[in-house]
This record gives structure tokens, sequence and C-alpha cells, in this order.
């Protein structure tokens, strides 16, 4: 079995990408937050206009994937600079397709783009209160290297930075 990846960029995606966007993200994090710092955050970064003007930019890559149906999605910072690292900005997958490989497989995806765009590292940031995620990428081998501020509404959440060296 293996995942089908599409890069968003026929704006005939995007209601697909809103839809998972939105779900995903309240599912994963909607009882831990403010209720209008998540509303806040919803009307900010996951409407149709908000992703319209995203998919202009040449350097943030956003990819469905699924089996059959769209499970998840991908959303990859390109570098400015040739051989820099490629930043993870965002996996997820909806809450009854996880646990079942389709994580690594969108992981190994996104590990071959930076090979291939001749990178030599992957790095991410994660929620540093949220351990199943932060399980799931230290499995994959991937380390802490820092950690940063990541303004949420009105709170000051923090993000442990993480990175990967790529073998070729
Ligand atoms: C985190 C997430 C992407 C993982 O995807 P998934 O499809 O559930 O994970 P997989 O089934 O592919 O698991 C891959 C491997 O990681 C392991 N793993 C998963 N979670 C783990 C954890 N918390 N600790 C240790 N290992 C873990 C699995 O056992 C599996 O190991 P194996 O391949 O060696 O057998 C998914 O659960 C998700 O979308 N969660 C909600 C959104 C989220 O938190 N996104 C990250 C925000 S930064």
């Amino acid at each position: 079995m293996s995942l089908r990846f599409q890069r968003v960029q026929d704006p005939g995606y995007i209601p697909d990408l809103v839809r998972i966007a939105r779900k995903t993200f309240i599912d994963a994090f909607g009882p831990m937050h403010d209720p209008d710092d998540m509303q806040a955050y919803l009307d900010a970064e996951f409407t149709h206009e908000a992703f319209a003007e995203k998919i202009q930019d040449k350097s943030a890559c956003f990819f469905l994937f699924g089996v059959e149906e769209w499970q998840g999605y991908l959303r990859i910072n390109l570098p400015d600079k040739v051989g820099h690292p490629l930043e993870l900005q965002r996996i997820y997958i909806l809450e009854e397709a996880q646990g079942k490989g389709y994580g690594r497989m969108a992981m190994e995806f996104y590990e071959n783009l930076a090979k291939d765009a001749g990178a030599n590292s992957v790095v991410l940031g994660v929620w540093d209160e949220d351990p199943r995620a932060i399980g799931f990428y230290s499995h994959l081998g991937y380390q802490k290297t820092g950690r940063r501020p990541f303004p949420f509404g009105n709170d000051l959440k923090h993000v442990f930075l993480m990175e990967k060296k790529l073998a070729f």
C-alpha cells in the first residue's frame, strides 16, 4: 500500500485542504487551548482565502496525501539557498487514519524531497507540550536542537526545534 501525494497549486484542491486542516487542528489541539485563541487562529490560518494566498508563495509547499481519499496534509517550506535544510511546518493526519504508518510514509516523502533538493538535513518545530508528536519525531531520528517562543492568541507557547541529518 502506498500513499498518493498531490501538491496543492490548483485552487480546486483548496476546499479539501481547508477541511482537513481545520478538522485535524481542532481534534489535535482544541481541548488544550482557549476557545477564542483557537477561533482566531483558525480564522487567520485555515480559510480558503488564506490558503489561496499561501499557495502563491513558491517557498511554501502544501501536499494533500491519502490512499483513496485525502487523509492528511503536509506543509513544507523550501529554503532560499540551495543545500540549506527544508523545514516541515506541518504534518496532520485525520484521527481515523492515524497509527497506520501514513505518518512515517509522509515523513519519508518529505525527507526524499530534501535529498533531491541537495539538503543534508531537515528541520521542524513542535509544540513543547505535545509529547505524542515529540515521541513520533524522536522515533524517526529527529533530535532537539533548541526551543523558541510561538505566540498563539493571547498566550505565549514554545516549540522545540528538531533536526535530522540525512543519510544518502
Ligand atoms: C503525529 C502524526 C503525524 C503521526 O502519524 P501516524 O500516522 O499516527 O504515525 P505512524 O503510524 O506512521 O507511526 C510511525 C512510527 O512512529 C511510531 N510512533 C508514533 N507515535 C509515537 C510516539 N508518540 N512515540 C514513539 N513512537 C511513535 C510508530 O510506532 C511507528 O513506528 P514504526 O514505523 O517503527 O513501526 C499523527 O498522529 C498526527 O497527525 N497527529 C495529530 C497532529 C499532530 O500532532 N501533528 C504534529 C504537529 S507538530
